[in-house]
């Protein structure tokens, strides 16, 4: 049943390319429109919506927050994300104007599912973003969109991640079409790349060895610092919760201009310290200034992981180690960025000798409050 790998979570990072194609089938048209039957919530309501608000846990919570810079650059709707378990004890504003977008890999988390029921006792529409047919989330939602990452057994979240990021761009670029929002040259590129997302995911997952070899001679690290800007902060949040929840291991993700606020404190001779380099096309402001980053924490004895796309010659030598990704549009790139931080910590729990796919404390499907 694992296909030949060692622990289901190879598997599903394997799958990965097919779950992100599976997700995005008969979803974008040969000339780049949008078809989501399936968001029965009236054109009407989408148009009125002047809020959305995305709730979800853990992994989820991190797609959350990568749509939001989607959402609100490419829609201009001002979207919340928030941890769903503190989302209704801090008595949210809502109301029926308000898109409430409820994040969930199974379907069955309690804190998830009590937040959408808060929204919708508030009036608020619900539309789930689930991979199980079925679950009660869904159920108990307006609409639903779901993921095709096929079953997910591994308790880290992986191919699962992937289609919901692939479901909130989707989200978040009808919204755009139903609006009839002014967009310029840049989502026509956009949706042909992800369209082709499959594929780049593909790519990278040919030139994990690399990163394999890193993670095993990390295996003694006593810390590892994850940083990122823009959509590379959320990254950066999961490759430190895929840490934790593998390797058992302190792993925190900042973003990067707050180092200097703090976390630079903690930067010591030898600690691994890995980046995720947003694309210097188009946002060079934003390459140039992690890449003062990756310098400030050198010069104070990091080790550097950069994570970075083909071509990116600027980060070259400041990188002990360079991990490429294909050069996609800024928004779309933690699609390609979060799969080698995947392999990172799959790979350094199994050097490890840890059971990957049951780590300690932890269940698949949390459904307690
Ligand atoms: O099933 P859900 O997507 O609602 O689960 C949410 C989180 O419990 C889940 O993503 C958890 O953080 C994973 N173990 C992360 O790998």
């Amino acid at each position: 049943e694992k296909g030949g790998y060692d622990y289901f979570m190879l598997k599903e990072i394997a799958e990965q390319p097919k779950a992100v194609a599976d997700t995005l089938l008969g979803r974008i048209g040969a000339d780049g429109r949008l078809t989501l039957d399936e968001i029965r919530i009236p054109d009407r309501a989408l148009r009125e919506a002047d809020k959305i608000v995305i709730v979800g846990c853990g992994t989820a919570f991190h797609a959350g927050l990568i749509a939001k810079y989607a959402i609100e650059h490419w829609t201009r709707i001002p979207c919340e994300v928030e941890l769903a378990s503190e989302f209704r004890y801090r008595d949210p504003i809502l109301d029926r104007r308000t898109l409430v977008v409820a994040i969930s890999q199974s379907g069955e988390t309690m804190d998830t599912l009590m937040a959408l029921r808060h929204a919708r006792e508030q009036g608020s529409r619900v539309l789930a973003i689930c991979n199980t047919n079925g679950s009660t989330i869904p159920r108990e939602s307006d609409a639903v969109l779901y993921t095709h990452a096929g079953p997910e057994v591994a308790v880290a979240s992986t191919k699962a991640f992937l289609t919901q990021l692939v479901a909130c761009y989707l989200v978040a670029l009808y919204l755009g079409q139903v609006r009839q929002t002014k967009w310029g040259d840049e989502i026509g590129a956009v949706v042909r790349q992800l369209a082709d997302s499959g594929r780049l995911v593909e790519q990278v997952l040919h030139t994990m060895e690399p990163v394999r070899e890193l993670a095993r001679s990390l295996a003694d690290a006593r810390s590892v610092l994850f940083l990122g800007r823009h959509v590379g902060y959320p990254v950066a949040l999961e490759g430190a919760l895929k840490l934790k929840e593998l390797a058992y291991m302190h792993a925190e993700g900042f973003a990067a201009g707050e180092l200097k606020h703090g976390p630079i404190a903690l930067i010591e001779d030898g600690l691994p310290v890995v980046v995720v380099v947003p694309s210097p096309q188009g946002r060079s402001v934003l390459h140039d200034k992690i890449v003062s980053n990756i310098q400030e924490v050198r010069a104070r004895g990091a080790r550097t992981i950069v994570v970075a796309e083909e071509g990116d010659t600027a980060v070259e030598p400041y990188a002990d180690h360079l991990i490429r990704v294909p050069a996609v549009p800024t928004l779309l790139q933690p699609l390609v960025a979060t799969v080698p931080l995947q392999v990172f910590a799959c790979e350094l729990a199994t050097a490890k000798g840890h059971e990957v796919d049951q780590p300690r404390n932890l269940a698949k499907s949390v459904t307690v409050e």
